[in-house]
């Protein structure tokens, strides 16, 4: 009855990103600041409330739910959530329920996801050393990390491996994290590092290392093979001919991926931004508090919609920075 809900571009919008929290308890220097100043408790959307959001979009065609942070493991009673999303999946509404996570308090909660219906998790991991874990998340062990994925994998979840590709820092690590990931049979996903969050001076044109050379490197050792394969998010995909592992790339600047765009993200505080490289957003909490009845609700996300820009406007190609923000990567989660 409801008709779903198209952009201005065609594009349907079918995968909702919601950010549950903006704390994390890591600080990865590429997406936060040393000292963050994160929300008092009392502007977070409550547990009930963001169920009464999200279900709203289901109910308006989303079909992919991707829970972030911050790091959503660290919301209270974040279980209480996803337990009440999953009867979305047991209606059949939704397709699938997921998260991108640190890993950090995976071992805790990888069964309960499970049971959830869950079925894989994204799990942000830069490098398999542990001194460079630990400074280019300013503190993280790894170790606890490598714990939560084994424990995912234990529960049966499928694990993404989702590497931030960054000149001068994993470069030198490319060939052990696909053999580590081929080894323990997880899916690896590069990406190329967006100009996001307080970068002062620092522009990160130093650490960006395009997907275009990252894939030459790997070609010198192995045949790549491209597939059709999509999962409703932005990754492209290959195949290493001798291995049978399939990778990921996710290219914001070498390849835009906007024209084939089919997410919004929302905010712990209940603003949705219609797209992750602009500033644009708009307000769902007034509507969400202010009548019982979802009618306004579903109003304000259809007029939201009707406003999602074409893409973002990041650019390191002339070896100079644009379309950069001050806005963290944090807030709505990547
Ligand atoms: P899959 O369902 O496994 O395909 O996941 P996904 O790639 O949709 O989600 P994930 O959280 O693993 O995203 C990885 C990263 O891709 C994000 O953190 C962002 O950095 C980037 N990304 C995801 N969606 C977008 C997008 O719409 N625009 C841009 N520019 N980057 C995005
Ligand atoms: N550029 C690219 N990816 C980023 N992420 C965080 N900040 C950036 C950035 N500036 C990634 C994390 C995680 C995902 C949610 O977003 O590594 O995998
Ligand atoms: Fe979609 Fe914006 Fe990401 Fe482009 S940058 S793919 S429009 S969210």
């Amino acid at each position: 009855t409801n008709p779903a809900l198209v952009d201005p571009f065609a594009r349907p919008i079918s995968y909702l990103r919601v950010s549950v929290t903006d704390r994390c308890d890591f600080r990865c220097t590429y997406c936060m600041a040393e000292n963050m100043t994160f929300l008092p408790k009392a502007e977070l959307l409550s547990l009930e409330e963001l169920d009464r959001l999200c279900s709203t979009f289901v109910r308006l065609g989303v079909e992919k739910l991707r829970i972030t942070g911050g790091e959503p493991l660290v919301r209270r009673g974040i279980m209480t959530f996803f337990r009440a999303m999953s009867r979305h999946l047991e209606t059949g509404s939704l397709r699938e329920l997921t998260l991108t996570t640190n890993g950090s308090q995976l071992a805790r909660h990888a069964e309960e996801l499970a049971a959830c219906g869950v079925r894989r998790v994204n799990v942000s991991l830069d490098t398999l050393d542990p001194e460079k874990f630990a400074r280019i998340t300013r503190w993280g062990r790894l170790n606890q990390v490598l714990d939560g994925i084994r424990a995912a994998r234990a529960a049966s979840l499928r694990v993404k491996i989702n590497a931030v590709a960054l000149r001068g820092f994993n470069e030198d690590e490319l060939f052990r994290l696909v053999e580590w990931c081929g080894g323990e049979g997880h899916d690896l996903t590069f990406i190329e590092v967006m100009p996001m969050g307080e970068m002062g001076e620092d522009t990160r044109l130093h650490q960006y290392w395009s997907l275009n050379d990252l894939r030459a490197t790997l070609a010198e050792r192995y045949s790549l093979i491209e597939l059709s394969d999509r999962t409703g998010g932005p990754a492209r995909y290959i195949r290493l001919a001798q291995t049978g592992q399939r990778l990921g790339f996710i290219t914001p600047l070498t390849h835009n991926f906007c024209e084939s765009c089919n997410r919004v993200r929302l905010t712990c505080t209940g603003e949705l931004f219609m797209c992750l490289g602009q500033e644009d957003r708009a307000d769902l909490r007034q509507p969400l508090r202010r009548s019982p009845d979802d009618a306004a609700l579903e109003e304000a996300i259809r007029a939201a919609i009707a406003r999602k820009p074409r893409g973002h406007d990041f650019d390191y190609s002339r070896r100079t920075v644009s379309g950069q923000m001050s806005r963290h990567m944090s807030h709505t989660g990547g």
